[in-house]
């Protein structure tokens, strides 16, 4: 059933209504195999504009095996050799809040469009 609107939307309808339509854009581009946000379409990833970027990765992403204990114990993925397009959906998501993870959440809460590329493009090209 559809609720009754009234003609001005309220204020929380007007604030949604961008994240609605981009969450829907998304979801179209990830069906179409594009995995990357409709702005972030010309951003080229640089691996080398990366290397001052992934200095905050490399605490927790890069060791083999390892564990975090902070807030608790967790096993933290290998994105080293993870496809580009990967990484930038992933980072996506946790900066959009489609997934959480209380390390993950700001770290990609930081990134910029153009860092989020560079990083991907810079762990894409490591060796597994
Ligand atoms: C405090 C530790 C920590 C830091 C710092 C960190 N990460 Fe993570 N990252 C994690 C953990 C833990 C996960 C797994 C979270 C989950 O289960 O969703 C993760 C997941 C990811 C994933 C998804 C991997 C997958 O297999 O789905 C990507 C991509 C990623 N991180 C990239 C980065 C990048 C790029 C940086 C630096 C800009 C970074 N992370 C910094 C702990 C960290």
């Amino acid at each position: 059933m559809r609720r009754w609107r009234p003609s001005a939307p309220p204020t929380d309808l007007l604030f949604n209504y961008p994240l609605l339509i981009m969450k829907k854009l998304i979801a179209l581009l990830a069906l179409a195999g594009v995995v990357s946000i409709a702005s972030a379409a010309d951003i080229v990833g640089d691996a080398k504009a990366a290397s001052n970027k992934v200095s905050m990765c490399i605490g927790c992403h890069g060791i083999e095996g390892y564990k975090s204990s902070f807030p608790e114990v967790y096993s933290v993925p290998m994105i080293g050799g993870q496809s580009a397009k990967y990484i930038v959906a992933a980072l996506n998501a946790y900066k959009k809040g489609d997934r959480n993870h209380p390390s993950m959440d700001g770290v990609a809460a930081s990134l910029s469009d153009q860092d989020i590329a560079d990083v991907a493009a810079y762990y894409s090209q490591q060796k597994k």
